[in-house]
C-alpha cells in the first residue's frame, strides 16, 4: 500500500515517510463516562435528556424514522439527521450513565452495524448518485466515542470502520466519489457542497482508527485521510487559502456568498488547519490556527463567544442571528483545538460560548430551541421582515423546527462533549482540568486509581473545590483562564495516612501558553481550593443601522466568561409545532409530535430601549456555596449574579422586524431625570434580551 501514500501525498505536494505516525495531540482525551457532570451542569443534561435530545428517538420523525434505521425521513440528501443525533447521544448516555438513553444508542448501533452493505457501505444508500460520506462524518463521531465508552462493542465498531475504510479509499480514487457531487455522473448526495467544505471531519475519526486500532492498514487509512484533504482542494474548500489576512471577510458576506462564509461551515471549518497539520507536520498550520480564531473574533463573533451567522455571516451586527449549531461548533472546535496545541484562549473560548451561546437559544426545560440567536432580541416572534441573510421569519422562536431541523438533532452534543473534554492527560502521569465547571473524574495513574472531584458554582462563581482521593502521586494541573483579574490562588490541605493535616497557599503561576498551574499531588486524599479572580471588561463594539446608514459605538460587559444582558420581561404564548417543510407556516401532523413539544412566542412587557454610563457597571452575587443553584439555572431569575448600571430612556427604532443596531445617542436629547438603574443578568438566562446598548457617558457630558 505504500505507493498509494506516495501518490496522494505527492500530488498533494508534503513530503512524508510512509512510516511516520500521525502529529500527537498535545493532550489525551478520557473515555464518554470517564468524566460525569455534577451540580447545575448535570441538571443541564438532565434536562436535555428529559427534553428534545433524550426523547427524538422516540419520537421526532427524522430520528426515530430515520432512513439509517429503517425509515422514510430524511430532511435532505445528505441524510445527516439521525447521525447528528446519535454523535450527541452517545456522549449525553454515558455521561449521564442512564441506562434508557445507552439503550437508545445500542438499538441505533445495532441496527446500522447489522445492516452494513456487503462492500462495507454503512448506511441506508445503495447507489453511487445517493452514497455521500458526509453523513459518515457523524456517524463515525458517535462511533469512536462509543468504542471508547463501551469495551464490549470497541472491536465490533472497529471492524465495521476497516470494512468501510476500503470501500471510502476505493471511492475517493475513483475521482472523489462520494465527496465531489458531480451531476453529470446523476449525483444527488451532496448538491449544496456540505461534503465538501466540511471535509477535515472524516478525517479526524480516521485518525482516531489510526491512532489506535490500525491494525494492518495504517497506509490505506493515512490514503484515506489524504484523500480527503485532496478532494478539498479540488473543489476549492482548502481552508487554508481562507484563513489569510485579506481575504478573509471583515465584515458581512455578500449575496450570493461562497461556502466558506456559511456559518456552520466555518464554525467546523477553524478545525481543518489543525486536522491537516496531524497528517503533514506543517508547522505553518499550527500558526493559522490561531490566525483564523483571530479573524473570527476579529470580524465575526458574537458577545456570547459563538460566530454570527444566520446562514452566512452578518459582521458584527448585533441585530443578525447566530444558529444554534454554530454554537455546538465551536465549542467542539475549540476543545479540539485546546486539546492539539493547548493555547489557553482555545479553552476560554469553547467556556464562552457554553456558558453563553449554547444555553441562550434553548428553552429553560430544553423542550424547544431557537434556530438563531440575537444580540439584541428584545423579542421572539413570527417577524414582519427579517434581518437575516437567507433564515425565514420563524426563525428567533423557541419551537421544534424553527427554519430548519439541522439544530432540533445537532444541539444535544454542546454539553455532553464539553464534559467529555473537561478533563485531559497530560502524559503519563498528569491531569489537567482544562474546561472547567463542575464534574468528576474517575481513572488510573500507572493503573492505580484517581478520582476528583471538582464543586463549584462556577462560572457564577470564582471558586472551585476540588477533592482528589488518590493511590499513586501524579500532577494535577488546573487551567487559569486568560481573563482572570490579579493572581489565581489555591488553598491546598492534604491528609496523610495518619490523619495529619497540611495546609498551605499558593500563588498560582499558570504556564503562559496552557494556563496551566501543576500541583504535585501525593497518594492519599488531597483538597485543593481555587479562586480565579473575575473582574468586569467592558467590550466596546460598532454597528451601522442599514436603515439610517449610521454607524454608532455601543457596549456589552463580561464579568468573567459570562456575558451580561438586560432581561426584559416578557407575555409567552404556545402553539402546536409548525412544519419545517411547509417554511413554519402549518402544523406538523399529529402522529409527529409529543404533548411537551409546543412552539413558544415571547412579547416583551417590560422596556428595553436605554443607554447605558459604563462608567457604573458594579457585580453583586447572592452566591451561597453551600446551597444548590437553581435549576433549570439557564432562566430569568435564577442565577446568583448580577451587574448593575445607570441607564436612560432613548428611542430606539426599529429595523427589518426587529430593533435596530444599537442607535447613536444624542446626549443633548437624554432626559437625565429619568436616569434608572439595570439589573443585567447572565445572557443564557435572559430570553428577551439586550446585550450591546447605546453608550451616554453622564459624567463626561456634566463636565
Ligand atoms: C463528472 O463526471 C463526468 C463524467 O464522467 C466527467 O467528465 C467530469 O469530469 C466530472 N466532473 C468533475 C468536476 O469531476
Ligand atoms: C497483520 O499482518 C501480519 C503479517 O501478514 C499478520 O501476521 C497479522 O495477523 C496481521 N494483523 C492483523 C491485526 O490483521
Ligand atoms: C504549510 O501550510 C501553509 C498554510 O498554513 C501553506 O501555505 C504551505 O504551502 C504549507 N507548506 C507545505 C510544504 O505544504
Ligand atoms: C410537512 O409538510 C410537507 C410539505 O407540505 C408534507 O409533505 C409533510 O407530510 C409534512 N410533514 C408532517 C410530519 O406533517
Ligand atoms: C416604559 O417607559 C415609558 C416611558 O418612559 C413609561 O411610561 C412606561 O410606564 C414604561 N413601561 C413599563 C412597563 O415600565
Ligand atoms: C417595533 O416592532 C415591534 C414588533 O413588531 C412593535 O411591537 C413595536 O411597536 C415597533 N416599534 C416601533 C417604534 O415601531
Ligand atoms: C465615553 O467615555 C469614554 C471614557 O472617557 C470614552 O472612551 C468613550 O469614547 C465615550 N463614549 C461616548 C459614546 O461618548
Amino acid at each position: 500500500m505504500q505507493w498509494l501514500i506516495l501518490c496522494s501525498l505527492g500530488a498533494a505536494g508534503t513530503v512524508f515517510a510512509a512510516d511516520s505516525a500521525l502529529q500527537p495531540f498535545r493532550f489525551q482525551n478520557y473515555a464518554p463516562g470517564a468524566i460525569t457532570p455534577t451540580g447545575w451542569l448535570r441538571d443541564q443534561m438532565q434536562l436535555s435528556a428529559d427534553g428534545l435530545g433524550g426523547n427524538l428517538f422516540d419520537f421526532y420523525r427524522y430520528v426515530h424514522e430515520s432512513s439509517w434505521i429503517g425509515g422514510t425521513y430524511e430532511y435532505s440528501t445528505l441524510n445527516e439527521a439521525s447521525p447528528y443525533w446519535f454523535n450527541g447521544i452517545v456522549p449525553l448516555a454515558w455521561g449521564l450513565d442512564d441506562a434508557r438513553l445507552k439503550a437508545q444508542a445500542k438499538q441505533y448501533l445495532d441496527y446500522v452495524l447489522d445492516h452494513q452493505q456487503a462492500d462495507g457501505w454503512l448506511g441506508p444508500e445503495t447507489t453511487p448518485q445517493t452514497r455521500g460520506l458526509w453523513g459518515r462524518a457523524l456517524f463515525f463521531f458517535g462511533l469512536t466515542q462509543y468504542a471508547e465508552a463501551d469495551p464490549t462493542e470497541t472491536e465490533r465498531i472497529v471492524d465495521a470502520m476497516h470494512r468501510f475504510v476500503v470501500l471510502a479509499n476505493a471511492m475517493l480514487h475513483d475521482n472523489y466519489r462520494g465527496l465531489i457531487n458531480n451531476a453529470t455522473l446523476g449525483d444527488v448526495y451532496d448538491p449544496y457542497e456540505f461534503g465538501t467544505s466540511r471535509a477535515q471531519e472524516l478525517p479526524v475519526s480516521l485518525m482516531w482508527l489510526y491512532d489506535n486500532y490500525p491494525r494492518n492498514n495504517s497506509a490505506l487509512i493515512l490514503d484515506t485521510i489524504s484523500l480527503m484533504f485532496e478532494g478539498s482542494r479540488k473543489a476549492n474548500f482548502d481552508w487554508t487559502t481562507f484563513f489569510v489576512n485579506g481575504v478573509f471577510p471583515t465584515g458581512a458576506a455578500p449575496n450570493p456568498a461562497p461556502g466558506f462564509m456559511h456559518g456552520v461551515n466555518m464554525a467546523e471549518g477553524m478545525r481543518y488547519p489543525a486536522v491537516l497539520y496531524r497528517l503533514t507536520g506543517n508547522e505553518s498550520l499550527v500558526a493559522q490556527t490561531a490566525d483564523a480564531v483571530n479573524l473570527i473574533t476579529t470580524y465575526q463573533s458574537a458577545l456570547s463567544g459563538t460566530i454570527i451567522a444566520d446562514e452566512f455571516v452578518g459582521g458584527l451586527d448585533p441585530q443578525r442571528g447566530s444558529e444554534l449549531c454554530i454554537a455546538v461548533e465551536v465549542m467542539f472546535s475549540y476543545a479540539y483545538l485546546y486539546r492539539s496545541f493547548g493555547v489557553n484562549d482555545y479553552a476560554d473560548r469553547a467556556e464562552r460560548a457554553a456558558f453563553n451561546a449554547l444555553p441562550v437559544a434553548l428553552a429553560p426545560d430544553w423542550w424547544s430551541r431557537q434556530y438563531v440567536t440575537q444580540t439584541n432580541q428584545p423579542w421572539v416572534d413570527e417577524l414582519t421582515s427579517v434581518p437575516f441573510f437567507n433564515d425565514n421569519d420563524y426563525s428567533l422562536t423557541y419551537a421544534l423546527e424553527p427554519n430548519y431541523p439541522c439544530c432540533t438533532v445537532n444541539h444535544p452534543q454542546g454539553y455532553p462533549k464539553f464534559v467529555a473534554s473537561s478533563y485531559v492527560q497530560d502524559g503519563d502521569d498528569g491531569i489537567a482540568h482544562v474546561l472547567l465547571s463542575p464534574t468528576s473524574l474517575t481513572t488510573t495513574v500507572g493503573g492505580k486509581a484517581v478520582s476528583i472531584t471538582c464543586n463549584t458554582h462556577y462560572p457564577f462563581s470564582e471558586v472551585l473545590e476540588y477533592t482528589i482521593v488518590a493511590k499513586t502521586a501524579f500532577s494535577f494541573s488546573v487551567r487559569v483562564p486568560g481573563w482572570v483579574s490579579g493572581a489565581a490562588t489555591a488553598q491546598v490541605t492534604t491528609t496523610s495516612a495518619k490523619g495529619r493535616k497540611t495546609v498551605s497557599t499558593v500563588a498560582m503561576t499558570p504556564d503562559a501558553t496552557t494556563g496551566l498551574h501543576a500541583f504535585a499531588v501525593a497518594a492519599g486524599t488531597t483538597t485543593i481550593t481555587v479562586t480565579l479572580p473575575m473582574a468586569n471588561e467592558v467590550v466596546t463594539r460598532e454597528a451601522t443601522s442599514s436603515e439610517t446608514g449610521v454607524t454608532a459605538p455601543s457596549v456589552g460587559i463580561y464579568h468573567g466568561p459570562l456575558v451580561y444582558a438586560l432581561s426584559v420581561e416578557f407575555e409567552e404564548t404556545t402553539h402546536l409545532p409548525l412544519n419545517f417543510s411547509t417554511d413554519n407556516e402549518t402544523p406538523l401532523a399529529a402522529f409527529d409530535i409529543v404533548p411537551e413539544s409546543r412552539d413558544h412566542f415571547l412579547l416583551p412587557t417590560s422596556n428595553w430601549s436605554y443607554a447605558v454610563d459604563p462608567s457604573t457597571f458594579a457585580f453583586h452575587s447572592r452566591d451561597k456555596a453551600s446551597s444548590a443553584l437553581a435549576n433549570p439555572i439557564w432562566a430569568n431569575n435564577a442565577p446568583p449574579v448580577a451587574i448593575t448600571v445607570d441607564a436612560y430612556p432613548i428611542s430606539w427604532p426599529n429595523a427589518s422586524g426587529t430593533a435596530d443596531v444599537p442607535p447613536a445617542v444624542d446626549a443633548s436629547a437624554v432626559d437625565t431625570a429619568a436616569k434608572t438603574t439595570l439589573t443585567l443578568i447572565p445572557f443564557a438566562a435572559a430570553k428577551l434580551h439586550i446585550a450591546q446598548f447605546p453608550i451616554y457617558n453622564a459624567s463626561a457630558t456634566d463636565a
